[in-house]
């Protein structure tokens, strides 16, 4: 049972679950909780509580990446892989796990720097926080799909 408890792959992809809840989680709460009362009204705590939140999610992501390249050495035979459709599904997964990092890197490095500067100019912050908003429900819609196919992977 020891044994079995410190498994290198079970501890690697219990990071990657990790990982992966953090990022998504902390993305749902800031977009979902956080970003309508800044549409509303104030955007200040929302910019705040997004750079703050970066450091946290980037590590995330790069402990979910990290630990995904190590469970695609340990799905077994190669062959077996791609019989099973895992290796479709996997491809598939690994795609759009691109796409959402690409996009959540232009929220994060992009438009969060254009609402801070709005904010500092004291301009109109509204078109940034659309663009968050919207860069937000995508990323939230891929990983959704995303982990149904992590889940697909494991499984076939
Ligand atoms: C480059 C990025 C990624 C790679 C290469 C990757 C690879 C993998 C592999 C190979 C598995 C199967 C593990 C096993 O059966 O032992 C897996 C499982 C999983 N992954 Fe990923 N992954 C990546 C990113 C992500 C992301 C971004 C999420 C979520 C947002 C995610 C969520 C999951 C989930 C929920 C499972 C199922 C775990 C289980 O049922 O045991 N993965 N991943």
């Amino acid at each position: 049972m020891w044994v079995h408890l410190a498994d290198v792959r079970l501890v690697v992809l219990w990071i990657h679950l990790v990982g992966a809840v953090v990022w998504i989680g902390g993305l749902a709460y800031q977009t979902h909780v956080l970003l309508p009362g800044a549409r509303r009204g104030d955007p200040r705590p929302f910019a705040d509580a997004a750079r703050r939140a970066r450091p946290v999610t980037w590590t995330a992501v790069a402990l979910v990446v990290l630990s995904g390249f190590y469970n695609v050495t340990q799905l077994g035979p190669l062959e077996r892989v791609l019989q099973s459709g895992a290796g479709l599904m996997l491809a598939a997964k690994f795609t759009l796990v691109i796409v959402a990092v690409a996009l959540a890197a232009q929220r994060d490095f992009a438009q969060l720097p254009i609402l801070d500067a709005a904010i500092r100019g004291g301009g109109d912050a509204t078109r940034a926080l659309t663009a968050v908003g919207r860069l937000d429900r995508v990323v939230l819609l891929l990983a959704v799909v995303v982990i149904y196919l992590g889940l697909a992977v494991s499984r076939a």
